[in-house]
């Protein structure tokens, strides 16, 4: 009686097993496997159905032997083929992942290369449009007489003067900001010395920045992105490491550009901080997009470092002449 009962569960473990294969044909694409796996399904559930007959039948009903080899072949069978086809599904999957991937660097990368040339764009007009300007009126202000002016209007004279040397000293360093001009002429080395000489004017912090970089020029994009990750963790460490150095190195082999970055600040934990600005994930999304890797570790008393490396052999990321 037990067995009988086991029987019929198994009859129905395996009709519900089947109506499962069927609902997964919709969902993947291979589905030749799925209707595979619900014929030998079915098979195994008529199986079990002739074993309950033979257990509770009278000896007319008995099932001939050869019921049982055929649909234990056909059972095999189906087993063995849909098998070789739900690897195919596997081989889909990651093919499509690789897709997603590729897809997403593009529309990054060509996210960044929008961006920078908004930059230079906004860069250029202050520059050219603005500048002149302020120099026009600068020259104007000196061509002013100041013969028999009262004291009054010559210190509005030299108030103005100065408003307006500061209007041009300000209008350079947002122009600058924008689109550094020392990477487009000079390359990635001098472009990170003149950020950090700028940046390290009123701070207490020492850069040790070493380089073999000479006169090496690479890809806009690449010099473009490492340049922005390397102001953005001189920044971090201005703003949040409350620490005395930062260390930077910018290697180059013939093959790959590394960066090891480090200061002797406070720390954080990465893991805590995924939320709280847009400069470390910017970091990692920038690297990203050239198929680079980058490491950032911290704990809370132990500084920071980052270790950043893109592979220019393997990407065309040629050199500029
Ligand atoms: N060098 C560092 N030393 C100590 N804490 C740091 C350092 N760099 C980052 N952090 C911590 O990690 C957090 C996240 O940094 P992230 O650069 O992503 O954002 P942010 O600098 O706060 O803002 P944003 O960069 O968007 O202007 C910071 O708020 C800070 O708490
Ligand atoms: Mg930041």
């Amino acid at each position: 009686m037990v067995l009988q009962i086991l029987l019929v569960i198994s009859i129905i473990l395996q009709l519900i097993a089947a109506g499962t294969a069927i609902k997964l044909m919709r969902e993947t694409k291979y589905n030749f496997s799925w209707i595979l796996f619900t014929v030998a399904l079915t098979a195994m559930s008529l199986l079990r159905f002739g074993e309950y007959i033979q257990m509770v039948g009278s000896k007319e009903l008995r099932l001939p032997p050869d019921f049982f080899v055929w649909i234990g072949v056909l059972t095999s069978l189906c087993f063995a083929v849909g098998v070789f086809y739900v690897r195919k599904i596997f081989t889909y999957i990651n093919r499509l992942d690789i897709q997603r991937r590729l897809t997403e660097r593009r529309i990054l990368s060509t996210v960044l290369r929008t961006e920078e040339k908004e930059r230079l764009r906004f860069s250029k007009e202050l520059h050219d449009g603005l500048g002149p300007l302020l120099s026009s009126a600068k020259m104007s202000l000196s061509a002013l007489s100041l013969d028999g002016a009262d004291d009054k209007n010559r210190e509005i004279v030299s108030n103005l003067d100065y408003v307006i040397d500061e209007a041009i000293r300000s209008l350079k360093e947002i122009s600058n900001n924008l689109s550094p001009h020392v990477l487009n002429d000079f390359g990635l080395a001098r472009a990170v010395s003149n950020f950090i000489s700028r940046s390290m004017t009123l701070d207490a912090m020492k850069v040790n920045f070493e380089t073999n970089l000479r006169s090496e020029r690479f890809n806009t994009d690449v010099e473009v992105i490492l340049y922005r990750v390397l102001c953005e963790l001189i920044n971090n460490s201005i703003k949040h490491s409350g620490g005395s150095r930062i260390g930077i190195s910018l290697q180059y082999d013939g093959r790959r550009l590394t960066i090891d970055y480090s200061d002797n600040g406070r720390g954080f934990r990465p893991e805590a901080v995924l939320d709280t600005g847009m400069g470390l994930s910017n970091i990692t999304s920038r690297v990203q997009s050239l198929k680079g890797t980058s490491t950032i570790t911290s704990a809370p008393g132990e500084g920071m470092k980052a270790h950043i490396e893109i592979n220019l052999h393997e990407e065309p990321w040629k050199k500029r002449k």
